[in-house]
């Protein structure tokens, strides 16, 4: 057997079978040699040789010592580890952010509109692709999360079952960077987010989209897209316990009143629970067939209310903060009577974000956009303050169309 050792624990009788040293200059004709006495190994450390690698076969052995094949798998590991190391991401602003961030939704979307339609015709999933493009989100995320949670707000009803696994995947990885969890898990979150409602290609359309209230059977076939989720993990190699516990647990609630396992607080993943809460807001702020979208601070404050039961009290405190008050695209009233939209919260106090007064409400007329940083004082730039949030269907603006 082949071990490696270090040069000093080198004694006469053991066979040298590489020096592991071929880029150094040295005496020894051959790298593999009986060693004969302590004079060799002087000779050895004298040359500057650290490691060789010995033949137990040969001569003697070193109990202990890492076989070849042991150090191999070492070192192979240890590349794999640099090369996944995340590189560390420059910030930027949300105006740098917003063109990058709309291309790689734009990809997110087709592949997962893409698969989902696979799926449905009996495909496995091509889980390179969603690997690929939840590591092009992640680093978006990493440069400004606001670029791409905005952009992730504006959804076509048509789409709705994809626009929304999208969406549940970017918000489920900026949460999870609140949280000092292991590198790689806010990647396994973001696939788990993707595929949270894999499901539902199993569900027929005329349930999925049913615009009135579901009858009883529906509901329970509805339900099923958990379960059927699932299934299609399971068939699907690679898949991490993390994701997994993102599509199965999405619908579990706190208090055991989910489905379909009826799991209650500890005994979700912490995952499953992050998972459920992401899901609720997701879809309450998006317009449906049967619903208009609440707007995200009002949204917020129902799922506070609503975590008494059916979430962990402390998770919504964390997902307030990794969303803000005022998430960004807030239609807000100032003080000066002028409508403003939040462009910026990164790093600021959740209450007085960065904003852009588009609208002077007491005239009831547009305004030149003027940026205003509501963490400082009049003639520095600030001097101002919010007084609500305001619905944007209300005064019939776009708010993204001034981000
Ligand atoms: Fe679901």
């Amino acid at each position: 057997m082949i071990k490696k050792i270090a040069v000093q624990q080198l004694i006469p009788g053991m066979f040298v079978h590489d020096m592991d040293c071929g880029w150094m200059e040295h005496p020894f004709l051959t790298g593999s040699f009986k060693v004969r006495s302590e004079n060799d190994v002087g000779k050895m450390i004298g040359y500057g040789i650290q490691e060789i690698y010995i033949d137990t076969e040969r001569g003697l052995d070193l109990i202990g010592a890492p076989t070849q094949g042991e150090v191999e798998s070492t070192i192979t590991r240890q590349i794999a580890a640099i090369v996944q190391a995340p590189v560390s991401i420059e910030p930027a602003t949300l105006h740098e952010e917003m063109a990058r961030a709309r291309l790689v939704l734009a990809e997110a979307n087709k592949v997962i509109g893409d698969l989902m339609h696979s799926v449905r015709i009996g495909r496995q999933i091509e889980q390179e692709q969603v690997d690929h493009v939840v590591g092009k989100m992640s680093e978006s995320i990493l440069r400004n999360k606001d670029a791409l949670l905005s952009l992730c707000r504006i959804k076509e009803k048509d789409n709705y079952t994809f626009l929304h696994s999208v969406s549940v995947g970017a918000l489920l990885m900026c949460f999870t960077r609140a949280f000092n969890l292991r590198a790689g898990d806010m990647e396994q979150v973001g696939i788990g987010g993707m595929l949270h409602d894999i499901g539902k290609t199993m569900v027929p359309d005329r349930i999925l989209n049913k615009p009135g209230d579901l009858t009883q059977d529906e509901f329970i076939t509805m339900q099923m897209h958990v379960v059927y989720g699932q299934n299609i993990l399971s068939d699907t190699p690679g898949i991490s316990q993390t994701s997994f516990d993102v599509v199965a647990q999405h619908h579990e609630r706190y208090d055991g009143s989910g489905y379909p396992l009826k799991l209650k607080g500890s005994e979700m993943s912490i995952f499953g629970q992050m998972a459920s809460i992401v899901d609720v807001y997701d879809a309450i702020t998006s317009n449906r067939c049967y619903r208009k979208a609440m707007d995200p601070t009002v949204a917020l404050r129902k799922m506070f209310e609503w975590s008494k039961f059916h979430f962990d009290p402390q998770l919504i405190q964390a997902f307030v903060r990794t969303i803000g008050i005022y998430p960004v695209g807030t239609l807000v009233m100032l003080e000066s009577s002028r409508i403003a939209v939040v462009i910026d919260q990164q790093g600021r106090d959740l209450t007085r974000p960065l904003v852009r007064a588009i609208f002077d409400a007491k005239k009831g007329c547009h305004i030149t956009p003027k940026d205003i940083d509501l963490s400082l004082p009049l003639g520095q730039g600030g001097g101002d303050r919010i007084i609500r949030h305001e619905a944007a269907a209300k005064w019939n603006i776009d708010p993204h169309q001034f981000i």
